[in-house]
């Protein structure tokens, strides 16, 4: 079974405040983004990647990408769903058997999460990391508590994503474009989707301190 990954690199990282979108940020010494797709490549199962980046940012994300097995990077959409669809059509010309979704922005894959996604597909379409809610969750308005809402059931959707490739690519076909997870589209579809357990490292990056959290994780696993 041959598997592809789609790096989705093609968001503009706007609530981070910086310059630069998140996922090209220096990372101990190296882009983000080059640290997500080495992630992806780390235990041999992915065969190759495909950048989805904003249209303009091709060059540079293939400059960044250099020495790995990536394909030339394609143009994204102005959501995240129009930048996986794009993702999915360019690699229809040559389809895998399984594709992986994965953010840019989420450079630390936990050891056996790629491994435990594939292993997951033999019985469902669909598989993803998921961490259980920890924290106790209150739905509020105008800064005041409406309610507690029980977390027991409740996970905190993670990436890299798997799936059978045909599945994803009917699935965004038809879907509307709004989904903010590749799951949902299968969900939306009534077709299963399994979970894996995730791991509290795999941080996506979106505020300045998630940054440092990242740094601290890979500082770790160098002692
Ligand atoms: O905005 P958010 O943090 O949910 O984005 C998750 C990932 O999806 C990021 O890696 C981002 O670059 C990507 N993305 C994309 N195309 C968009 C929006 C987001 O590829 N239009």
């Amino acid at each position: 079974m041959t598997m592809d990954a789609l790096l989705m690199a093609a968001g503009s990282g706007t609530r981070f405040g910086a310059p630069e979108p998140k996922q090209y940020l220096p990372l101990r010494g190296r882009a983000v983004l080059r640290h997500s797709a080495e992630a992806l490549l780390r235990d041999g199962l992915v065969r190759r990647i495909l950048p989805v980046v904003a249209p303009g940012e091709e060059r540079r994300v293939a400059a960044l990408l250099a020495g790995l097995p990536a394909m030339p990077p394609v143009g994204g959409g102005a959501t995240r769903a129009a930048s996986v669809r794009a993702g999915l059509e360019a690699l229809a010309a040559d389809p895998p058997d399984l594709v992986l979704v994965h953010d840019a922005a989420r450079p630390v894959i936990p050891d056996g999460t790629i491994a435990a996604l594939r292993a997951a597909l033999a019985d469902a379409p669909g598989a993803i990391p998921a961490q259980p809610v920890s924290d106790t969750l209150k739905r509020g308005a105008a800064g005041h508590i409406l309610e507690t809402v029980p977390r027991e059931g409740l996970f905190r959707a993670q990436t890299p994503q798997a799936f059978r490739f045909d599945a994803l690519l009917a699935a965004h076909r038809t879907g509307d474009g709004s989904a903010t997870d590749d799951a949902a589209l299968l969900e939306a579809a009534g077709l299963p989707v399994a979970l894996v357990p995730g791991g509290e490292a795999n941080i996506k990056i979106t505020w300045p301190e998630d940054l440092a959290r990242v740094e601290a994780h890979l500082a770790a696993c160098l002692i």
